[in-house]
């Protein structure tokens, strides 16, 4: 069978497959996960700090080959499984297939062998960074003393990966000609010791003789009015979502001072989602998508209003999390008018078919919405006019900085 890892596991993948994980040939399974946590070794006794794991969800036995994918589809490896545990971890050896050759600063992503050849022999001290360099006459020093070459390992992984990069780029202008930068898309462990040990290896693995730890990056969000933002409407159908989010939008061309990306549930339904049906996985699928879409406004710093109904509270957090990780800002609005309201106004006449059994799965009638708890601002209209509820939203706006 086929499976893409998740970004994470493809960046563990891509340093089991360079060999920076030595001794390690493959995602680790239960026993060597135990002994990691509970020792620090692999179940033989090998000293090894930190969790190297995928998770499999189909079902696979032990000895079926597992083509793992990247997520444009080209065959990265082939995992050998040795066992599967029922919450889907899935252990054993992988074998390259294809380099990934994409992304950014990809030229600098070499091997520990490549590495070690070009050494070839003298002694290195390794800097692996997550942000800028502040001392350099530390790291200057030390190599020295050690008559050492420099290696700089900017650790690649993730959103800021490549400003990790070109710090590291920057730094050896000012280091010796001889030094060495080499991409490393190491994620992060939660852990700080454990980060620790496993960059100490990760050095190792790239033939350094001493590791040293830069500094842990100083995150300075930039602020609210410049940074990315999704207002995302939820609530039952009729509740007045649509109206509100079209009074926010346009206030908010108005002013003229963000750029808008307006995703209404209606309108969504008519391209990016047509032919999705009003099942759980459809609306699911549904809300993944607007939420992709957002995220990717929010990315550029843009703002996006989504006003879907999103009766699921697991997929609302989804998009909450997409959003998050793009480094921008979600706020969900609860628009918390109650169906008798809903039903009465009946805009649509869309209740009154689902009460006569007409609409199937409709949401409030006979398929199911799942109140937020985690909304930042609850809306009921059913005694205030559409003006005041944008205000409120304008309100919050303004209050965290996100319009002025
Ligand atoms: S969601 O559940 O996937 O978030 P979405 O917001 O896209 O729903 O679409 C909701 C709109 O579709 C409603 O405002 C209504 O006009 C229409 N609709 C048609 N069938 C249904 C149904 N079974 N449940 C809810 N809304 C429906």
């Amino acid at each position: 069978m086929e499976w893409t890892p998740d970004p994470r596991e493809l960046a563990d993948l891509e340093l089991l497959l360079s060999g920076a994980f030595e001794p390690l040939t493959g995602f680790l399974g239960h026993d060597d996960l135990h002994a990691v946590h509970e020792r620090g070794t692999l179940a033989d006794g090998t000293r090894w700090p930190a969790a190297v794991t995928l998770h499999l969800p189909a079902d696979v036995s032990p000895g079926d080959e597992v083509t793992l994918l990247d997520p444009e589809g080209l065959a990265l490896a082939a995992l050998t499984v040795t066992a599967r545990e029922p919450d889907g971890l899935t252990s054993g050896p992988v074998k390259g297939l294809s380099a990934p050759e994409h992304g950014p600063f990809a030229r600098l992503r070499r091997t520990p062998a490549e590495v070690k050849d070009e050494l070839g022999g003298r002694p290195a001290l390794a800097v692996t960074m997550r942000g800028p360099l502040d001392d350099l006459s530390e790291i200057v020093g030390t190599a020295q003393d050690l008559g050492a070459v420099i290696m700089l390992l900017p650790l690649s992984y993730g959103e800021a990966g490549p400003a990790v990069v070109r710090a590291a780029l920057r730094a050896k202008e000012k280091l010796p000609a001889d030094t060495i930068v080499v991409s490393v898309p190491l994620a992060p462990r939660d852990e700080p010791e454990i980060d620790l040990e496993l960059r100490e290896h990760v050095a190792t693995a790239y033939g350094a003789a001493e590791h040293l730890a830069g500094p842990d990056p100083v995150h300075i969000p930039g602020p609210p009015h410049r940074r990315g933002l999704v207002v995302f409407f939820t609530g039952l159908s009729g509740s007045g979502k649509s109206t509100i989010a079209r009074g926010l939008r346009d206030t908010l061309l108005e002013l003229g001072t963000r750029t808008v990306t307006y995703l209404d549930g209606d309108v969504v339904r008519h391209l990016l989602s047509k032919g999705l049906t009003f099942s759980k996985a459809d609306r699911d699928l549904n809300i993944r998508r607007i939420g992709f879409v957002a995220a990717e406004t929010a990315r550029h710093g843009g703002l996006a209003i989504c006003a879907p109904i999103a009766p699921y509270a697991g997929t609302r957090e989804e998009v909450r999390e997409m959003v998050e990780s793009v480094g921008a800002d979600f706020l969900l609005v609860h628009v918390a008018t109650p169906l008798e309201e809903c039903e009465r106004r009946d805009r649509k006449g869309l209740y009154a078919k689902a009460r006569a059994g007409l609409i199937p799965e409709f949401t409030g009638i006979s398929d199911p919405y799942e109140e937020p708890d985690d909304a930042d601002l609850v809306i009921d209209t059913t005694h205030i006019s559409v003006e005041a509820a944008v205000s409120r939203v304008l309100d919050t706006l303004k209050g965290g900085g996100w319009i002025r």
